[in-house]
C-alpha cells in the first residue's frame, strides 16, 4: 500500500532535468505569456460559446443540457474566478518544481506514484482528446471559410460519424443513411480535421523554437480577430436580446460554465514547458495568471456582444461567432473572424499537440511508460516518438469523432487534474513546509481548498454520460498500471 504510495523528491525532479535526457531551455516569460494565449483562446470562444448559450439537444428531441442565453457572461465570470485560484495552485508547483510533465510531475512530488499515474492517464483527454475537438471545430470554421470561395468539399468529407449520429440535425443525422458505403458502414469522415493536425505534427517534430514563434504569429492574428468581432458587433446589439436574461436560471448559467469551460484550458499547459523556460521560477507564475487575466476579461466582453447581437436560441452552430455577424449584416466582416478562429484554433493545436508528448516523455522517464517513449531526436532534442504517435492518434479520432462528445470528455478529466493539483498544493506545504518555494498561493487553506470544491463544483454541470466515460477512462488507466506501471518504475525498482 505505501509503496503505491510512493512519493518522487523533488531534488530528483530538478536533477533530472540537467543531463542526456534533457529538453533544451529558450522560453522566457513573454514567450510564456503568448503560449498561454496560444493555448486558451480557440474553439472554446470560437466554437463552445454557441453551445453553451443555447443549450444542446439530442436526435430524440431530449436535452442534454440547458443554455445559459446571455448570462453566459455569468458563466464566463464564474470560470475565471474558479481558474484563477486553480492557477495559483498551478503556479506554485511549476516554480517548485520546473520540469516537463505538468501536474503529472507535481503529483508524482505531492500525491505519490498512483495519483500521478492517474493524473497522467487524466491529462490524455485534457491534451490529446482536447485536441480532437479543437481539430473537428477548426475543420467547421475552415469549410465556412473556403465556401466563401465557392469551394465546398461534400458533407460526407466533412462531417464525422459521431456529429452525424448525435445531431439533432435531420439534414446532418439523415447522412447515415444517406453517406456513400463500403462494407455496409456510411463513410463520415472530417478530412480537414485530420489534415491539421498532420501539419500541426510535422511542425512540431522540426523543433520547439521554430513553433513558439509561429504561436508569436498566431496569437497577434487571434487578437485581431476577437478585437474586429468586439468592434463590430458592438454597434449591431439590440437590447431586446438580452431578454430574457437567463432563460434556464442558475442551471443554464452552470450547464452553460460546463462545457465553456473548455474555452479556459490551456493556462496550465504552459507549466508543460517548465523544463524549456529560462528562470522558471518567475516566468512561471507569470504567464500562467498573467494570460489568464488577459483572456477571462476578452471572453467576458464576447459573451456579452455575442448574445446582444443575436438571439441565444440561434447560436447552436458549428461556427457561432462567424454566424452572428452574417445574420446581422456583415458577412465580409464575418468571413474575417473565421479566418481568424481558424489561425487561432492552429496556435491551440500547436501547444496541446506540443504539450502531450512530453508528458509521455515524463511518464516514460521515470518507467512508467515504455522506455522508447523518452526517446529525444538527437539534433532537434524534440521528443519525436510520442510527438508523431500523439498525431496519429489525435487525428484519427478527429477524422470521425463528435465535437460536442469530445468537450465534455475534456472538461471533466481536466477539471479533476485541477482538483487534484489544489489538494496537492496543500499536501506540499504540510508534508515539505521548509522546501523553497518561489511562488506562494497567498491564503493558501481558502484558496486551495476552494478551488478544489469550484473544480467538483463545474464538473457536476455535465452530462451522466461524461461521468460514466471518465469512470471507463480511469478504469483502464489502473489497468494499465497494475499490469506494466508498477512492476517497471523506477522509483519502485531503486527502492
Ligand atoms: N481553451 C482551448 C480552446 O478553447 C482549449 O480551444
Amino acid at each position: 500500500m505505501s509503496q503505491l504510495f510512493e512519493r518522487k523528491p523533488i531534488a530528483d525532479l530538478v536533477e533530472e532535468t540537467h543531463g542526456a535526457h534533457s529538453l533544451k531551455r529558450t522560453l522566457g516569460a513573454g514567450d510564456l505569456i503568448m503560449l498561454a494565449i496560444g493555448a486558451v483562446i480557440g474553439a472554446g470562444i470560437f466554437g463552445a460559446i454557441g453551445t453553451a448559450a443555447a443549450g444542446q439537444v439530442g436526435p430524440n428531441g431530449d436535452v442534454i443540457r440547458a443554455g445559459a442565453g446571455p448570462a453566459l457572461v455569468f458563466s464566463f465570470i464564474l470560470l475565471g474566478g474558479a481558474c484563477a485560484l486553480a492557477g495559483l495552485c498551478y503556479a506554485e508547483l511549476a516554480a517548485m518544481i520546473p520540469q516537463a510533465g505538468s501536474a503529472y510531475a507535481y503529483s508524482y512530488a505531492t500525491l505519490g506514484e498512483l495519483v500521478a499515474w492517474i493524473i497522467g492517464w487524466d491529462l490524455i483527454l485534457e491534451y490529446a482528446v482536447g485536441n480532437v475537438a479543437v481539430a473537428i471545430s477548426w475543420g467547421d470554421y475552415f469549410n465556412t471559410l473556403v465556401s466563401g470561395f465557392g469551394v465546398n468539399l461534400p458533407v460526407w468529407l466533412r462531417t464525422g460519424y459521431r456529429t452525424a449520429l448525435l445531431s439533432a440535425d435531420p439534414q446532418i443525422h439523415g447522412l447515415l443513411a444517406s453517406a456513400p458505403r463500403v462494407a455496409g458502414l456510411p463513410i463520415l469522415v472530417h478530412v480537414p480535421a485530420f489534415a491539421i493536425v498532420m501539419v500541426i505534427t510535422w511542425l512540431l517534430l522540426r523543433g520547439a523554437r521554430e513553433s513558439a514563434t509561429a504561436n508569436n504569429i498566431m496569437v497577434v492574428i487571434k487578437l485581431i480577430a476577437l478585437g474586429v468581432f468586439i468592434a463590430v458587433g458592438a454597434t449591431h446589439i439590440n437590447p431586446a436580446n438580452y431578454h430574457p436574461f437567463a432563460p434556464n436560471g442558475f442551471r443554464g448559467i452552470h450547464q452553460g460554465a460546463a462545457i465553456v469551460f473548455f474555452a479556459y484550458i490551456g493556462f496550465d499547459a504552459i507549466s508543460t514547458a517548465a523544463e524549456e523556460t529560462i528562470n522558471p521560477q518567475r516566468n512561471l507564475p507569470i504567464g500562467i495568471l498573467g494570460g489568464l487575466a488577459i483572456c477571462t476579461l476578452i471572453y467576458v466582453i464576447v459573451g456579452a456582444v455575442l448574445t446582444g447581437m443575436v438571439r441565444y436560441t440561434e447560436l447552436a452552430v458549428a461556427d457561432p461567432l462567424a454566424r452572428a455577424l452574417e445574420l446581422a449584416g456583415f458577412k465580409t466582416v464575418g468571413w474575417f473572424v473565421a479566418l481568424g478562429a481558424a489561425v487561432s484554433m492552429s496556435a491551440v493545436l500547436l501547444v496541446f499537440q506540443y504539450g502531450q508528448p512530453r508528458i509521455f516523455f515524463a511518464m516514460a522517464r521515470d518507467g512508467l511508460l515504455p522506455k522508447w517513449a523518452a526517446t529525444v531526436h538527437p539534433r532537434t532534442r524534440v521528443p519525436s516518438t510520442t510527438t508523431l504517435l500523439t498525431g496519429i492518434f489525435v487525428a484519427t479520432w478527429a477524422l470521425i469523432g463528435d465535437a460536442a462528445e469530445t468537450y465534455d470528455l475534456t472538461n471533466i478529466g481536466t477539471l479533476f487534474a485541477f482538483m487534484l493539483v489544489s489538494i496537492g498544493v496543500l499536501v506540499l506545504r504540510y508534508k515539505e513546509p521548509a522546501r523553497p518555494r518561489p511562488f506562494k498561493v497567498p491564503f493558501v487553506w481558502p484558496v486551495s481548498l476552494l478551488s478544489a470544491a469550484g473544480c467538483v463544483f463545474i464538473m457536476y454541470g455535465l452530462p451522466g454520460t461524461a461521468w460514466r466515460r471518465f469512470g471507463w477512462w480511469l478504469a483502464i488507466g489502473l489497468l494499465l498500471y497494475f499490469t506494466y506501471g508498477f512492476s517497471h518504475s523506477k522509483l519502485r525498482r531503486r527502492a
